[in-house]
């Protein structure tokens, strides 16, 4: 689907975004989240407002791109027929393909990876035989680079305990469990005892399968089995998508002061930016994307590592 953007630059982004929204909710289907987020959906396509400290951030996208062109000038139109005190500039970007947006040049990502710390033969075996064995589903394992990341980020936070939302064959939590504490104990979460048993001889051979527990069943139940008490030094999140609010919450709760929650997937593979995708998980990640940034909780950054990563870090 063609999609399109602009950055309209004004101190009023969040008045413009509510005009718009109103004015034109008796021809269209529109919707408010909060003062800085909004959607409005015509016939022809669809226009996502985000207010923010630089202006009033538009993306339409259209199923062709007289659609396209048709949403852009609406949407253009009622926003400088409303700033009467102000000249305002849209202009929008060349259509792209929104499916077709690649959020890390091939290039770059083979740079990256053969620039960290390469994994070593346990690792890379359990990759192998995840591949062998899993076929196209291997592609759910994070890749080197974020396998790297996620040692660093738990050694980073001295970490005793970890929680793991999405076992797999458990590249990751290999990963996880070799940057903890000696101490350390990781819980690794996920519903396929198939899956997980393909893995398991690997954390022997990493060293580490003392320091895994592995608990099957819906991640939520044990999440909330746990202690209420603010124990868990850094979580990752990486299984179904539609649940990640759900995971969050429970987690942030459990997140002791200067935890850290990593969240993957946060792109959807790019879908997350292009409106058209309106699936159950896209809606949740976008929610939970901007939910983030103004939960006073965290402090938080997003990376553009593989399908991107968000570190929240809990004050
Ligand atoms: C993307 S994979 C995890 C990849 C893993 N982190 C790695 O690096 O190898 C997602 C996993 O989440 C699991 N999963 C899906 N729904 C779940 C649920 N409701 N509760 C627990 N695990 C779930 C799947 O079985 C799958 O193994």
């Amino acid at each position: 689907m063609p999609l399109s953007t602009a950055l309209v630059t004004t101190d009023r982004p969040a008045r413009y975004l509510k005009q718009l929204v109103s004015h034109l909710g008796h021809k269209a289907t529109t919707r408010l989240s909060g003062n800085s987020r909004g959607t409005v959906s015509l016939d022809a396509g669809t226009c996502v407002l985000t207010a923010d400290a630089e202006g009033l951030r538009l993306i339409v996208t259209a199923s062709d791109t007289e659609g396209l062109t048709r949403v852009q000038d609406v949407v253009a139109r009622h926003l400088v027929r409303f700033a009467t005190q102000e000249t305002l500039n849209v202009d929008w970007t060349e259509p792209v393909a929104g499916e077709d947006l690649e959020t890390l040049d091939p290039v770059v990502g083979d740079y990256l990876l053969a620039h960290c710390t390469p994994p070593d033969d346990a690792l890379r075996e359990l990759a192998d035989t995840t591949r062998e064995t899993t076929g196209g589903a291997s592609t759910m394992q994070v890749s080197g680079d974020e396998g790297a990341l996620l040692t660093m980020l738990t050694r980073l936070v001295n970490a005793r305990f970890a929680v793991e939302v999405g076992t797999f064959t458990g590249y990751s939590s290999v990963c996880i469990a070799r940057g903890l504490a000696d101490d350390g104990r990781l819980l690794t979460c996920d519903i396929s005892d198939e899956w997980t048993s393909i893995g398991r001889p690997s954390w022997e051979r990493a060293g580490v399968a003392d320091r895994i527990e592995l608990k099957l069943g819906p991640a939520i139940d044990t999440l909330r089995a746990l202690p209420a008490e603010p124990a868990i030094d850094i979580a990752f999140i990486d299984a179904d998508k539609a649940n990640y609010p759900v995971y969050y919450e429970e987690i942030i709760q459990r997140l002791r002061p200067g935890g850290l929650v990593v969240l993957d997937n946060v792109f959807l593979g790019g879908r997350v930016f292009d409106p058209a995708y309106q699936g159950e998980h896209h809606i949740a990640m976008r929610r939970l994307n901007d939910l983030i940034v103004g939960d006073e909780r965290v402090e938080s950054v997003m990376l553009p590592v593989r399908d991107g990563v968000t570190l929240a870090r809990k004050r």
